[in-house]
This record gives C-alpha cells, structure tokens and sequence, in this order.
C-alpha cells in the first residue's frame, strides 16, 4: 500500500512537470486504471464477493489517476510516434479528446463522491465507467491487433 502512495505521489509530480516519457507515463496510468476497474469487474462477475471499501478504494484510486490526467503534458505534439496506440485523432481534433478527457473527469468523480452501495448499484456503476472507457478508446485509441 505505502508502495502505490508512493507511485500515486511521483506520479502527481510528474505531472506537475514535462514528462521525461511521455508515452511510457501514459500508458502506465492507464495499465493501472485498468488494474483498479479490475477490481470492480471481479465483483460484478461474481470472482470476488462485494466489498464497499474496496469499491471505494478502487474508484478512489481510478478518480486520482484521472483527475492528474493532463492532457498537454501527457499527448504532447510529435508522441503520436512511437511505442504508442494513442490515435492520430487526438492532435487531429485535440478539443475533442480534451472534452472526452473532461467527461472522463467528471465520470470518475461522481462515482466516487456516490459509490455502489450493493452489488446491483455497481453493476450500473461500472457500466458507466466502463462506457466512458469504450468512448474514448474506439475513437481515440488504436486497436492492438
Ligand atoms: C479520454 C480518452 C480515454 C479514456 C476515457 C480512457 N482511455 Fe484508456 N487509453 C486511451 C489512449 C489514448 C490509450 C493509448 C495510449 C498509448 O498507447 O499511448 C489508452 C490505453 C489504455 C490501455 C492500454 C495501456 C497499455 O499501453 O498497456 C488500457 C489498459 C486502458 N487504456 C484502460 C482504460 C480504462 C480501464 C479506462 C476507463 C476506466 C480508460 N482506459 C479510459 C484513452 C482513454
């Protein structure tokens, strides 16, 4: 636990700065945002029993990535090259990525600020959140294969 804080804390300083590796940086945040819904679709699929504080724990986790993530320290011109599945289209329609990096923002605050108190309850938060990620994703992020 104190090894995550401490990774969250260098991360809000990375933040703060221009990132050495913008790339690398960007994919790591979001490999853990990853991890954290992780955690959330366990429950919803019945691998882990629900757990609040856990729930809590891991929209906490998500909502602090996201509320770092910025946008022109993070897709700065030129790392659309690269070791990246980032899309063209962000620096093609930056508005338009700052705006779903936006929504994105406020998705993960408001579960935060009222997370699933039941399973059922969670279900619908993780489709929302989940949602959000596929947004983005289909528009924004290169397919791997
Ligand atoms: C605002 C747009 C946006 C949203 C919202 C978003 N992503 Fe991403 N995601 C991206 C982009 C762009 C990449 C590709 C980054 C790269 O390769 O440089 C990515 C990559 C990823 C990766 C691959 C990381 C790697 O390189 O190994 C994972 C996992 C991921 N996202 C999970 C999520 C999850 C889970 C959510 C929702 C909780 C989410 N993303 C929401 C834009 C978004």
């Amino acid at each position: 636990m104190r090894k995550l804080v401490l990774a969250i804390s260098a991360l809000a300083l990375a933040g703060t700065a221009a990132l050495a590796d913008p790339i690398a940086d960007r994919r790591a945040v979001m490999k853990e945002n990853g991890k954290h819904v992780g955690v959330l679709v366990k429950m919803v699929e019945g691998e882990a029993p629900f757990d609040a504080a856990a729930v809590l724990a891991a929209l906490t986790a998500l909502n602090d990535n996201v509320q770092k993530i910025d946008v022109a320290a993070s897709f700065p011109a030129g790392s659309d090259k690269g070791d990246t599945f980032a899309s063209p289209k962000i620096w093609e329609d930056m508005a338009g990525f700052q705006a779903m990096v936006d929504k994105f923002k406020v998705v993960t605050a408001a579960a935060v600020a009222a997370p699933a108190p039941d399973l059922e309850a969670l279900k619908q938060q993780l489709g929302t959140i989940g949602h959000t990620c596929a947004e983005c994703h289909e528009t924004f992020r290169l397919k791997k294969e």
